[in-house]
Order: structure tokens, then C-alpha cells, then sequence
């Protein structure tokens, strides 16, 4: 039984999102009538619109390789669970990145989403312009996705930063905003006439907890204060990277009619009580639930950074500026959180001894995609769905798993078509660098054989890939 014991640090601590009062599905018939096309099972294909876009992720440092100026290239994690090895080559996609579109083209995706390596563009201190051969790179890139049709999704920050940036602790003092500003305003006038769908930031309570509160990603420190104000940081350089981008990108790549759209992927993760008639595991749930996954967007509303949990420190701090800088909601979800009250332990985050379990331990738990996209609509964006997968190394899960995500994505937006649901994008087109855990847990739809670099198409892939299609061929059936 995997059993972590609890405490209102380790809440933040582990950084998981939290969203309480989720609903359990107790069974009951298929709410899908019959489907002609069996590959569907419970997928309901006339929810997508025509325009959905289905993608998959990457990001720069788990997959480029030779990311040489990025502080996690020198960063053994010393938190012993770790596996302690750095990125190196990593999956080359650096060198591969054209068929490896081709790959993501061939399951039928139409949307790549990546990120620019922050550490290539500025690999030193106060350099006026980014450095000429890695904006040559992700020009080649987009002109890539543009010669295949692909859409790009482009992230400015996924977890890594140029080493320089992590050494003077810039985001601890803030002047991390300025350098991502820079970032910003050039990624944007560069490549605004490419790029329509911007996430500034990648799950930025993670970065801040697991970089200032846990130790396990840079710069390693365990300073709960600190880590909130690189969050209240993370959370002011959003709001001016979605000002900058708005300003320059005036370019509607895609032509749908809008030449920006601006969000942030948020790690969301239902919490729900281990005993659902238990008032102290409720009690605990919905606390948790209410600060972190809902924080970040409830000051969309207020513009008032309000950084409180229950216990510890807090911050709380207006800034206007914040309000209204989210044209969508980027969902990355993985699972959900059980806590449980134990008469020895106290207060554990605890999981069911049935539960089927990826190769890190991750409760499978289909259903807690659709409470995480019920709770995020209450925000009245429209919803993204920008990571869900799985770590399964011989692809015994990851049919089933997102066979069943897509199931719950449709039952959604059946429910709730008032609510705008733009894509779903696969966490990760291939295998790659699972930051302190290393290149052990395989999340690719394509397998990497890293000593050859060979890649394979996982039996999921095909089956992700004619999902697709026969989605593709009911919503023209039906002339979506
Ligand atoms: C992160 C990815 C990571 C994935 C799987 C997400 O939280 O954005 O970088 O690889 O989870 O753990």
C-alpha cells in the first residue's frame, strides 16, 4: 500500500492541486447510446467540434538533449528517492524534431505543444538578444509544424531555467520577472505569426514547491516563505507575459479569427475524503482543495495574490494587474488525492489497495478528469486539456487509460455544452526525461530506445490514432 504520511507542509510540499467536493461514479447504465464504431466505446464522437484539437507534449529539457546551459544539466536532486542522472542526450530531439512531427503527424494529431528552451535563447547574463543559432533552431521548428499542418502550442517556461538564473536565486528576489519579460516580448514578436495558443507558464506551484519547498527540483531549497514568494512572482510574470503577448502578437496564425490565446497549464487534482462520510477527511479535503487548485484562478477574478493556507505562512498582496490575463484554462491531469485519518499516522495521503496503479504508483481514475474539468468551469474560461498520460513502460494501461480519459472528456462536454473544451493533448508524444526520477518511467506514445534512438509506436498510439479518425468520421458524418 503506497502511504504518505501527511502534514500541512507536505500538502504544499508535494504540490499536488487539490479540488475537493468531487463526485464519485457510483455505475449505473451507459450514458452513451449505442456507438457504431465500437473503437469508441464510451466516447461520445459527436461532442468534438471539427477544429479539436488532439496533440501531444513535449518540453524542451526532458527531450532535446544537450540542454548544456539549463540548471537542471548540473542538477543531481539529493533527495534520496531520486534517481539522480542528469538529461544528457535525452530523447535528441533537438536533432529530430522534423520526424518526429512526421511521427506525432502520423497517429493523426494535429497539435504539437513544446517548449522553447529559455536556457539555449539566453544562455548568459544580461545578453541583449537571445542567442542567433537557438532562434534558428525553433524558427526551423515552427516552419516544421507549418510544412505539416501541425499546430504548435508553444510554452515559455516548463520547469527549467538558464543556470545563471537559478544561481543568483532570481525568482526568489523577483528579478526573475524582468529576464522572463525579455523572454516574452522576443518569443512573441518572433514568433507571433506562428504560434496562436501561448502557455507562459507550466504548473507553476509545482516549480515553486518542488524547487523551494522540497528540494527535489532547483535550486533545492526547503524555505516554505520563500516558495510562496516565487509563486506570488511566478504569478506577476504571468500577468506581464499576457500583456506582452496580447501587445504583440497580432498574427492569426491558425486563422480561427484570433491571433492570441494566452493560459497556464494547472496541475489540477481532485482531493476527495479516503471515508466519504468521515466530517475530519472532508474537513481536510476541502481545505486543501481550496487553496491550491483554485488559487491561481480565483485571483484571475480579484487581481489580489492571496497565497493562505491553513497553517504556515501566508501572502497576500494586491495586484491588479493579474485580472482577466487567462483566455483559457490549460488542465494538466494525472490523478487524484485520498486522504485519509489515521488513528497512529494522523493526517496520510493514502490510496485504495484495488486501485490499478501506473509504474510511479499514480492512481488510474479516469472520472476525476471530468470532476477537475467541472470544478475549472466554474471559471468561466474555456478548458484545455494540455497533459494527462501515463507512465507504463509496457503499455499494458495506457490503451485503456486513454480510452477511458477520452470517455470522460466527452460525457463533459455532453453535460455541459455551455462550456468550451478546446483540445486534449497527450502527455508525451515520446519517451523522455522524468526529471528526478530519471528515464525509468516511460510516458511516450512513441517508445525511445535511447541507446539508438529508435523510435517505436506503442500499440496505445494506433489506438489513439483510429480513435481519432473515427472521430474525425462521425463529426463530418454529422457535419460538425
Ligand atoms: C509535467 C511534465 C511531467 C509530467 C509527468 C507534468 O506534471 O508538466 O513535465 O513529465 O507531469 O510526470
Amino acid at each position: 500500500m503506497m502511504l504518505r504520511r501527511f502534514s500541512w507542509l507536505s500538502l504544499a510540499l508535494a504540490c499536488i492541486g487539490t479540488l475537493s467536493g468531487a463526485t464519485c461514479n457510483t455505475g449505473g447504465p451507459n450514458p452513451f447510446p449505442p456507438n457504431e464504431r465500437p473503437i469508441l466505446g464510451n466516447i461520445d464522437p459527436t461532442v468534438f467540434q471539427k477544429d479539436f484539437m488532439w496533440g501531444a507534449s513535449v518540453s524542451a529539457h526532458q527531450c532535446e538533449g544537450n540542454d548544456d546551459h539549463a540548471d537542471w544539466a548540473h542538477w543531481i536532486s539529493p533527495v534520496p528517492t531520486s534517481a539522480g542522472v542528469p538529461a544528457g542526450q535525452a530523447a535528441d530531439h533537438y536533432n529530430r524534431f522534423a520526424q518526429d512531427l512526421d511521427l506525432l503527424k502520423a497517429i493523426n494529431l494535429n497539435t504539437y505543444r513544446f517548449s522553447v528552451s529559455w536556457a539555449r535563447l539566453y544562455p548568459h547574463p544580461d545578453m541583449a538578444e537571445p542567442d542567433p543559432d537557438a532562434v534558428a533552431h525553433y524558427d526551423a521548428v515552427l516552419a516544421a509544424c507549418k510544412a505539416r499542418g501541425i499546430r504548435p502550442m508553444l510554452t515559455l517556461h516548463h520547469f527549467v531555467m538558464p543556470d545563471w538564473l537559478t544561481e543568483q536565486d532570481r525568482w526568489g528576489d523577483g528579478r526573475a520577472i524582468d529576464d522572463f519579460k525579455k523572454l516574452t516580448r522576443f518569443a512573441a514578436d518572433r514568433w507571433g505569426k506562428d504560434v496562436d495558443y501561448w502557455i507562459t507558464v507550466n504548473e507553476p506551484e509545482v516549480f515553486a514547491f518542488h524547487g523551494w519547498l522540497r528540494a527535489v527540483f532547483p535550486p533545492g531549497k526547503t524555505d516554505f516563505a520563500l516558495a510562496l514568494r516565487v509563486l506570488a512572482n511566478l504569478m506577476k510574470a504571468h500577468a506581464e507575459a499576457y500583456h506582452i503577448i496580447k501587445e504583440s502578437d497580432t498574427i492569426d496564425a491558425d486563422g480561427d479569427g484570433q491571433a492570441s490565446m494566452v493560459g497556464i497549464a494547472h496541475l489540477v487534482v481532485p482531493v476527495v475524503p479516503y471515508t466519504p462520510w468521515n466530517p475530519f477527511e472532508q474537513f481536510v479535503a476541502t481545505a486543501v482543495g481550496a487553496f491550491t487548485n483554485s488559487f491561481w484562478f480565483v485571483a484571475d477574478r480579484t487581481g489580489i495574490i492571496d497565497l493562505r493556507l491553513p497553517f504556515g505562512p501566508e501572502l497576500i498582496e494586491d495586484f491588479p494587474l493579474f485580472r482577466g490575463t487567462h483566455d483559457f484554462i490549460g488542465i494538466n491531469y494525472y490523478s487524484r488525492q485520498i486522504i485519509r485519518i489515521d488513528p497512529l499516522l494522523g493526517v496520510v495521503v493514502d490510496q485504495y489497495p484495488n486501485s490499478v496503479r501506473s509504474s510511479l504508483g499514480i492512481e488510474v481514475y479516469p472520472q476525476g478528469l471530468y470532476d477537475s474539468m467541472q470544478f475549472m468551469s466554474q471559471f468561466g474560461l474555456p478548458l484545455l486539456i494540455t497533459e494527462n498520460g501515463i507512465a507504463d513502460s509496457d503499455d499494458s494501461l495506457r490503451p485503456a487509460y486513454i480510452k477511458s480519459h477520452l470517455a470522460e472528456i466527452s460525457r463533459f462536454m455532453r453535460d455541459r455544452p455551455d462550456v468550451s473544451v478546446k483540445g486534449y493533448i497527450h502527455w508525451a508524444l515520446m519517451d523522455n526525461f522524468e526529471w528526478e526520477h530519471g528515464f525509468g518511467p516511460r510516458f511516450g506514445l512513441y517508445a525511445v530506445d535511447y541507446a539508438t534512438q529508435q523510435r517505436t509506436a506503442r500499440p496505445s498510439a494506433l489506438l489513439f490514432s483510429e480513435i481519432i479518425a473515427a472521430i474525425n468520421a462521425a463529426t463530418s458524418d454529422a457535419g460538425n
